[in-house]
């Protein structure tokens, strides 16, 4: 089943068109890598589907049902439970300073716990904050600061925070380019974990060796357009284009 489409989804910053026709498809548990060289649209097309950004015109369709439709001058149309699709992990962690680390993991599941009339109880969303906090390694700091953690640990905290709203599909923007390389291991592995249990990831990344390794399908954004697109066998090993060749060139030197 296809979990995600999205069709001709462009985006423009004043008169400058940063994504420039953006068409792409992924199935339930799939994990895509998008790679591609600075000021390419990466960032913004993760933004686009987490609805920090509105594109100017495409359709955003999750499991079948359209979430985001827009046409060039008209207001887009986006359904209610669009910002429950997407989970998105940021370069930067975002964790909130002034909450604690099983806070940081509450936060959002209470606030739509409170909008809800069954909503979760405080007691499920913390035996759930508890299970995640396990699982990405951090069981001990459920009380620390983020100020008190490493930037690897602070990173798998806003994974563990970003799976608290169980999305369809979890974004990742160079979820590991603040680290140095010895943290940069233990969030990969927390990632290559998430992939083992079935979880649909978009993952825009510079780590190519990681892509290589957990990717399904990768794509090369340049300039706003999917310039290439196939398996990590036929983006690494046997590129087409001259600027793909180009940009994995570059990365080797
Ligand atoms: N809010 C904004 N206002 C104006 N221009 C923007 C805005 N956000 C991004 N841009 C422009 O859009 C283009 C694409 O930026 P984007 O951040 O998506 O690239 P990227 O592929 O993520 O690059 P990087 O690899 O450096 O993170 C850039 O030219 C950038 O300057
Ligand atoms: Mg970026």
């Amino acid at each position: 089943m296809k979990i995600l489409e999205i069709k001709n989804l462009r985006k423009r910053f004043g008169d400058i068109e940063v994504l420039k026709g953006i068409d792409l498809s992924l199935k339930k548990g799939e994990v895509l890598s998008i790679i591609g060289s600075s000021g390419g649209g990466k960032t913004t097309l993760l933004r686009c589907l987490n609805f920090l950004e509105k594109a100017n015109s495409g359709e955003i369709i999750v499991a079948g049902e359209t979430v985001y439709s827009a046409n060039e001058g008209e207001k887009p149309v986006m359904s209610p439970e669009a910002q429950l699709s997407f989970g998105l992990v940021f370069q930067q962690f975002n964790l909130f300073p002034q909450y604690n680390v099983i806070e940081n993991l509450m936060l959002a599941p209470k606030l739509r716990a409170k909008r809800q009339k069954n909503g979760e109880s405080l007691d499920d969303i913390r035996a759930r904050a508890e299970k995640l906090l396990a699982t990405v390694g951090l069981t001990e700091k459920a009380t620390a600061y983020p100020c008190q953690l490493s930037g690897g640990q602070q990173q798998r905290v806003a994974i563990a925070r970003a799976l608290m709203l169980s999305p369809d599909i979890l974004c990742f923007d160079e979820p590991t380019s603040s680290l140095d390389p010895e943290l940069t291991g233990e969030v990969l592995r927390v990632i290559r974990s998430l992939k083992d249990s079935e979880r649909t990831m978009i993952i825009v990344t510079h780590e190519m060796e990681f892509a290589r390794n957990v990717s399904d399908r990768v794509i090369f954004i340049s300039d706003g357009i999917i310039e290439e697109e196939g398996t990590p066998e036929e983006v690494f090993s046997s590129p087409r284009s001259e600027k793909l060749r180009a940009f994995l060139s570059a990365g080797e030197k």
